[in-house]
């Protein structure tokens, strides 16, 4: 997507390193940062220089390149995927994309471990990419019937945390179908929620739309039901970062709230998703789904920058107070209106979900 007019994907090869786009410093500055190492794609996941599913996934891909390099035996790269896999527990294709490499260089032989590493990196990008434009063409067509039913007038669309471009390798989940309209010409405005504790949604999603130049406004995260109850919201679509074949959904913390109030006015809640966000091994979500908690002081503490420009850390909370800092929530099935994929809409059931996929239902 374009950046100052110019097109960027969040994550390439440069030279002998993993070139990322640093989100910790956005939206006041761009600034890309070099990984060499596993461990330094490590803690660039677990601190949140790159996150969203697709791009966790993506950044493992490519961490799994300079495994590769790193490992001298087929044990040592077990334990630098391991390393990996345990950076963030909840997207879950981050275990999606280090046992596929796993797989890749099984099949390759462990002596092509390096170049086979490579190619299936980049596949794993370029289908991130492929599978989110794809994303928003199927999610396009259901704007368009909003448009449709409202001639002239603007489709009103809500989003909670960043499912854009920024959380995968390019175009983005959520805000495909967004992009695929605004660029239709269909006038489209978004409600983007703040999304506490870490603002993607202020921060990364407001950044996004702007760069695109989509009209958005930005809102507190407990705004979303009082605009369905005034009839200001056509449409919701998030991301998510694991869906089991069932159709539960876990997404960034606050999600399950604004399908609830989208249930309660007849708004209808969509979920966008790559098929690699799927969990094929999981049928409750609300069970079987690992919630990430993260440090308190993300709640207690917030990021920001000052009229003179220099970025700031401040203490919100009551000093002693202690906090909990739940990264994710899961929406039951029953509360999502559909599944937009790269494969296709499709109902949150197993039966429907396993069908565009090839899968048998009640079978892994
Ligand atoms: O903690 P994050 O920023 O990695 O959380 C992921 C998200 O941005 C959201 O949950 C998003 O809606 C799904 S990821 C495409």
């Amino acid at each position: 997507m374009l950046v100052s007019g110019i097109p960027y994907r969040t994550i390439w090869l440069h030279e002998a390193s993993v070139r990322i786009i640093d989100q910790r410093r956005l939206p006041w500055t761009f600034d890309l940062l070099d990984l060499h190492t596993v461990a330094e794609v490590a803690e660039a996941i677990r601190d949140m220089a790159v996150r969203g599913a697709g791009l966790i996934g993506a950044t493992a891909g490519y961490g799994m390149w300079l495994a590769a390099q790193e490992a001298a035996t087929q044990k040592e790269l077990q334990s630098l995927a391991d390393s990996l896999i345990s950076t963030r527990p909840t997207a879950v294709n981050l275990s999606w994309a280090v046992n596929r490499q796993l797989a890749a260089i099984q099949a390759a032989g462990f002596q092509n471990r390096i170049e086979t590493a490579r190619i299936t990196a980049e596949t794993i990008a370029d289908e991130d990419a492929a599978s989110c434009a794809a994303i928003g063409q199927h999610g396009l067509e259901i704007i368009q019937a909003i448009s449709a039913r409202k001639p002239g007038q603007t489709v009103q669309v809500l989003t909670h945390c960043n499912a854009g471009w920024l959380a995968f390798v390019d175009h983005g989940s959520a805000t495909a179908p967004i992009y695929a309209a605004h660029a239709a010409g269909i006038p489209i405005h978004v409600w983007v929620d703040e999304t506490r504790p870490r603002n993607q949604g202020a921060r990364l999603t407001a950044w996004e739309l702007a760069q695109q130049g989509v009209p958005h406004t930005v809102i507190a995260d407990n705004t979303g039901g009082h605009l369905m109850q005034q009839g200001m919201v056509d449409l919701v679509i998030t991301g998510a970062d694991r869906v089991t074949r069932t159709g539960d959904v876990a997404n960034k913390i606050g999600t399950y709230l604004k399908a609830l109030a989208a249930m309660d006015n007849g708004v209808p809640f969509y979920v966008a998703l790559p098929s690699s966000t799927f969990d094929w091994t999981l049928s409750d979500g609300v069970k079987g789904i690992p919630i990430e908690q993260r440090a308190p002081d993300e709640v207690t503490e917030m990021e920001g920058i000052t009229d003179s420009g220099s970025i700031e850390t401040l203490r919100i909370v009551s000093p002693g107070s202690a906090a909990a800092n739940y990264a994710f929530d899961v929406t039951p099935a029953r509360l999502v209106t559909g599944l937009i994929t790269e494969k296709g809409l499709c109902s949150t059931n197993e039966a429907a979900i396993c069908a565009l996929h090839g899968k048998i239902p009640n079978s892994n």
